[in-house]
């Protein structure tokens, strides 16, 4: 049996797992679960990475032993991976005992060789990085790569003998064209390896950082968290029984994911390290592209970070799965916003996908008492051109899905799953069941069209198992199936007992839109410009920006951060619904001077009406209210 094993990064403990997180894991997630169908033996192994610098920190941060806070933390990933169905083989931590003796088993194996060796470190080290760097690296002499401050810092120091591995990594770059995906970032890699490469510091004094492996040969030292990290990949699986200090049965990995950021850490030190152990390399490293919110990056000063087991209680565990595979071309960057998320549940799922299959399960229910038909050998043409038409778009639709998901083109795989229901869809207005109905000479002709359409949702189905686990259960249990089967046209027998009625997604209306935008949108108001852009001075003098006065306030049923308001703006009396309860009690902005926007398009927030926005600065979340120096009377245009 051939097998398939993939891996994500193991994720940092010290901050709670977000959109970027998930988006990695959901990929290697639809690849094992569309492996394991295919009768690969899958392993997919997640975790955490649970030593260094950046556990240490935060566990003290909070004030909690570092042993208890990083089991927390990594419980919150663990319980996050099973609300988002994610079929990982095996979840590892670091801080695992299995780990940690495979760890300074090679550890030993490279000093065995005389591959490890002590010298002093002279130079600057960055500890949000945890990397050291060179007087020449730095750039403003800051850290090249986060920009943050370095420390300068001098200690002896364990070094791996990576440089010399320098010249065989590169033609291991250039022979296997896709060991390093996607191209751009293979490119980016060999760019790297035209200077030379240094050796890598593997260790950290205990008297700086105590939290990590203890090396075997020194007990004044750990494992820099990295060395330790990588590992991680090759540990042995306790759970079968294997033998701890041995590379995993499964080795090498069929595939690491991970995002860009890391690249350099796998396909460099991981590489080098696994050529000094005389160990195979993975078959692939795919880096895929980063996610931004709103257009800007996701950061917790920002407020903007997407937590995806919040985005899946309000849109559904699969709908959120859904939009980030499908979003945005893997390999590139993405940005996400909620009226991308709205716009891909309502048109891809409910409008297409679960509109196609309502339809079909309605009238097979109304035509045929809730049984597939069996097709029937007809002899008009042009109900036999219709069945190769329909069987040719599904079994191209198919075979180019499977090519795309092998090829981890997650977005363009489910565009072919798209293809075929917009192609049902279609067939359905043209060929007019409704109309077969009314006349019994047509019975077998609209059997036949219910069959074919069965038979589309069927191979939907298949398509959208590895991406929408519960959905596929949900639609196996509509068609009467135990199982999809195969992909391939007429595999439906007819007979199948079908069961109508439930909506598979249903459209969100303003309401559930309403509940989505309150749930995620960033705490910061979009910013009307995008950074650097201009508008012109008729731009400006669009918006109708007047005085108010606040004549009420309350809070809005059930929201954290809305408050309902009246507003005096010269005019009229206007209810304004801003988000601003986090930052104000209701009663003290009663009789306060505010700005509105009073020409915004009205909108409804949690179901109430909204006519007009308020002007506030966002102080790190908190809104302050924007007003005139002086108390002026409300309705008085603003220029
Ligand atoms: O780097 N967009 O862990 P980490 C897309 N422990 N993906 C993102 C993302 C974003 N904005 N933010 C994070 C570590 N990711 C190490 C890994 S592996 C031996 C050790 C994803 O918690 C992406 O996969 O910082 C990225 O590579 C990973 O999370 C970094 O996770």
């Amino acid at each position: 049996m051939k097998k398939f094993y993939v891996t994500t990064p193991i994720y940092y403990v010290n901050d709670v797992p977000h959109l970027g997180h998930a988006y990695t894991t959901v990929a290697a997630d639809v690849l094992a679960r569309y492996y394991r169908r295919a009768g690969y033996d899958v392993f997919f192994r997640t975790g955490t990475d649970e030593h260094g610098q950046k556990a240490d920190q935060a566990a003290k941060k909070a004030g909690e032993p570092i042993e208890k806070f990083v089991e927390r933390h990594a419980m919150v990933f663990k319980e996050l991976w099973k609300k988002l169905n994610i079929s990982f083989d095996d979840f590892i931590r670091t801080s695992e005992e299995r780990h940690k003796a495979f760890v300074r088993e090679n550890l030993n194996a490279l000093k065995d060789k005389k591959l490890i060796y002590a010298a002093d470190y002279e130079g600057w080290y960055c500890v949000p990085d945890e990397r050291f760097w060179m007087e020449k690296d730095l750039k403003d002499g800051n850290c090249p790569d986060c920009g943050r401050k370095v420390d300068q810092i001098k200690e002896k120091n364990y070094f791996f003998k990576m440089g010399q591995y320098q010249k065989q990594l590169v033609g291991h770059i250039r022979v296997n064209g896709n060991f390093i995906l996607p191209q751009s970032r293979r490119n980016e890699v060999l760019g790297f390896l035209e200077k030379p490469l240094g050796d890598l510091c593997i260790s950290r004094p205990k008297s700086r950082l105590p939290w990590g492996i203890e090396l075997p040969f020194d007990k004044d030292y750990v494992a820099y968290v990295w060395f330790d990290a990588l590992l991680n990949y090759a540990t042995g699986d306790l759970h079968a029984g294997g033998d701890k200090t041995k590379f995993i049965p499964c080795w090498p990995a069929d595939l690491h994911l991970v995002g860009k950021d890391i690249l350099t850490t796998h396909s460099v030190y991981w590489t080098t390290m696994l050529m000094a152990l005389d160990q195979p390399l993975p078959e692939k490293i795919f880096a895929h592209g980063w996610w931004t919110v709103d257009g800007k990056k996701m950061s917790k000063s920002l407020g903007n970070v997407v937590e995806p087991g919040k985005a899946a209680d309000v849109v559904g565990v699969d709908q959120f799965r859904y939009f980030i595979m499908r979003e945005v071309p893997f390999g590139l960057d993405g940005d996400f916003t909620v009226d991308a998320l709205i716009s891909r549940i309502n048109v891809d799922l409910a409008n297409n996908l679960g509109n196609l299959v309502s339809r079909v399960l309605t009238m097979l229910e109304k035509y045929r008492d809730s049984q597939v038909p069996q097709r029937k050998s007809v002899t008009d043409d042009e109900d036999v051109e219709t069945e190769n038409a329909l069987e040719a778009v599904a079994r191209e639709a198919v075979d180019r899905y499977k090519r795309n998901l092998e090829q981890l083109e997650f977005s363009q795989a489910l565009s072919k799953m798209i293809v075929l229901c917009d192609t049902a869809n279609v067939h359905i207005v043209q060929s007019a069941p409704w109309e077969l109905a009314k006349n019994p000479a047509d019975a077998a002709k609209l059997d036949n069209v219910l069959y074919d359409c069965a038979e589309m949702v069927r191979i939907i189905g298949v398509m959208l198992e590895p991406f929408m686990p519960e959905t596929a259960e949900k639609l196996k249990r509509m068609l009467g199936l135990d199982s999809f089967g195969e992909p391939k046209w007429g595999e439906l027998e007819g007979g199948e007992k079908i069961v109508a009625g439930e909506a598979l997604f249903p459209r969100l209306d303003d309401k559930g839109m309403a509940k989505i935008r309150e749930t995620l949108a960033p705490a910061v108001p979009k910013d009307a410009v995008a950074e650097g852009g201009q508008i012109t001075m008729d731009d400006f003098m669009k918006v109708d920006l007047r005085t108010g006065v606040v004549l009420s306030a309350e809070p809005v049923p059930k929201s954290r951060k809305l408050l309902k308001l009246l507003v005096d703006i010269g005019t009229e009396k206007r209810q304004v619904v801003a988000g601003i309860a986090e930052s104000y009690q209701p009663e003290v902005l009663i009789g306060k001077q505010v700005l509105v926007v009073a020409n915004l398009k009205p909108a409804k927030l949690m179901g109430v009406e909204s006519h007009g926005m308020l002007l506030a600065a966002n102080d790190e979340g908190r809104l302050v209210l924007a007003g005139t120096w002086e108390h002026v009377k409300g309705g008085l245009k603003v220029k």
